[in-house]
């Protein structure tokens, strides 16, 4: 793999600021979005009053643990456009996530809005190692998703050339690769598996391919995946983070040069870690709920939004801003079983450590008696497709995940493809509990 990392001359300032100036900036920017806030939406008016703070009550960063949160809910309970701080006609996009319940949560942004995201996706291309000049796939889906066309105007704002693939046509990605030779991916890391797949399908050797990093998001991923890519590509991978209330992609996003976790770019959102469970701001180090405040959102300010997303804040490596673990799960992801918390990354790590099988895997809750029971569908490698490599990688996968995660599973291993392919993301727990 190629050296990419970036000169300290290529970076913005800031990401190479002192502390103190982060935090100055920070204090500066809050006051400006509380007040904004509350100035523009009237839900926040009222949450704050109920509460009895004001923005003026803000004098220094920790302050702002006596706002109150935001929640997913209040989007859907302001649709469409109940939350915006500015008239819609100032708005110039819009985007829109589906979630599995409900109406959509709606998102809008100000030209300025734009501009601010498409620096920020362009800073996370420069952390992954890319620079003008070079070919990016964008595999990310365009359409009212923020993932496609967020990336797309970050690789514009680069000074590189975006092919703007979209997701899906798997055959088309990997010829489009082929043949145009880009330097870097933006895709999900479930549907990068797809496109790995592909290669080998149409006889293609993914190692010799043109791309030297890849740049993955959108969904949960586990080093062990990233062990795998980067050996079957010869590449780099890296984490991008982001979520559509936020921004959408390149709210944080990984170093090439450390890979230790996604960089917050503090300049625009403030991070706090939380108990879940009562509300309280837990120090650096400790893992809980990721908490943003938006800093210069003018569409829509986010304050003390509850991402549901689980993670710790760690101290600035490559850059001085702090950096998030890799992404454990998200709160309403956690199965229980047994009274034993479980995440389908630690399921993932464990069918990445298994010999003999695929990284394509699905979990399946479902009832036995009045408890929850777990069945993981997984795939055979290639090479060991035979009943007694089936029968073996079965056992040792049981065995790991009773040994590391504490639970015990039926694991059934089928037939390379026997797995739904991911067109995005990936779907990882099917429940069926309600279900005979
Ligand atoms: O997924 C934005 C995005 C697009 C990020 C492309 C990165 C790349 P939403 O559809 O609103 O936005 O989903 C946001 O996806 O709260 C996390 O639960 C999850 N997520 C996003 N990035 C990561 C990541 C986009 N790198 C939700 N690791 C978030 C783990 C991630 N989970």
């Amino acid at each position: 793999m190629d050296d990419m990392s970036p000169n300290k001359g290529e970076l913005d300032p800031i990401e190479i600021a002192s502390i103190d100036e982060i935090r100055a900036t920070q204090l500066e920017r809050l006051k400006w979005s509380l007040r904004h806030a509350y100035e523009n939406v009237s839900m926040y008016k009222q949450r704050f009053d109920e509460a009895g703070v004001h923005p003026d009550d803000l004098q220094q960063l920790s302050d702002l643990s006596k706002f109150p949160f935001t929640y997913k809910n209040d989007l859907r309970d302001n649709y469409p456009f109940g939350l915006f701080a500015v008239p819609r006609s100032e708005l110039i996009r819009l985007h829109a996530s589906s979630g599995t319940t409900g109406k959509p949560t709606v998102v809008g942004y100000t030209k300025g809005d734009i501009d601010n995201w498409a620096d920020l996706v362009a800073r996370s291309l420069r952390a992954a190692g890319l620079r003008k000049g070079d070919m990016v796939h964008n595999a990310y889906g365009y359409g009212l998703f923020t993932g496609g066309l967020g990336a797309h105007y970050g690789i514009e704002r680069l000074g590189a050339t975006v092919v703007p693939m979209s997701g899906g046509q798997t055959e088309k990605q990997v010829g489009l690769i082929s043949d145009f030779q880009p330097d870097g991916i933006m895709v999900t890391p479930s549907y990068m598996l797809n496109i790995l797949e592909q290669f080998h399908k149409v006889g293609l050797d993914p190692r010799k391919s043109s791309l030297k990093v890849g740049i993955f998001g959108a969904e949960p991923w586990t080093d062990a995946m990233r062990a795998e890519v980067e050996a079957a590509f010869d590449m780099h991978a890296v984490d991008i983070y982001g979520l559509s209330e936020i921004m959408g992609p390149g709210v944080a996003s990984e170093c090439v040069e450390t890979k230790d976790g996604p960089v917050i770019w503090e300049d625009h959102f403030l991070p706090e870690i939380i108990d879940p469970a009562t509300g309280e701001v837990l120090p650096d180090g400790q893992t809980g709920e990721l908490v943003f405040t938006t800093l210069t959102k003018e569409g829509l300010p986010m304050i003390r939004y509850r991402t549901r997303d689980l993670t710790c804040l760690l101290p600035g490596t490559a850059r001085s801003m702090r950096r998030m673990a890799k992404i454990t799960g998200r709160s309403d992801d956690m199965m229980i079983l047994r009274g034993v918390n479980v995440f389908p990354s630690q399921i993932e790590e464990q069918v990445m450590a298994t010999g003999g099988l695929a990284p394509y895997y699905q979990i399946e809750l479902y009832k036995s008696g009045r408890m929850d029971a777990m069945r993981v569908f997984v795939e055979a490698s290639t090479d060991s497709t035979d009943e007694m490599s089936k029968t073996a990688a079965a056992r040792m996968l049981t065995k790991r995940i009773k040994d590391m995660v504490g639970v015990s599973t039926e694991i059934v291993v089928g037939d390379p493809g026997d797995v739904e392919r991911s067109q995005g993301k990936a779907k990882r727990v099917i429940d069926n509990r309600d279900k005979d």
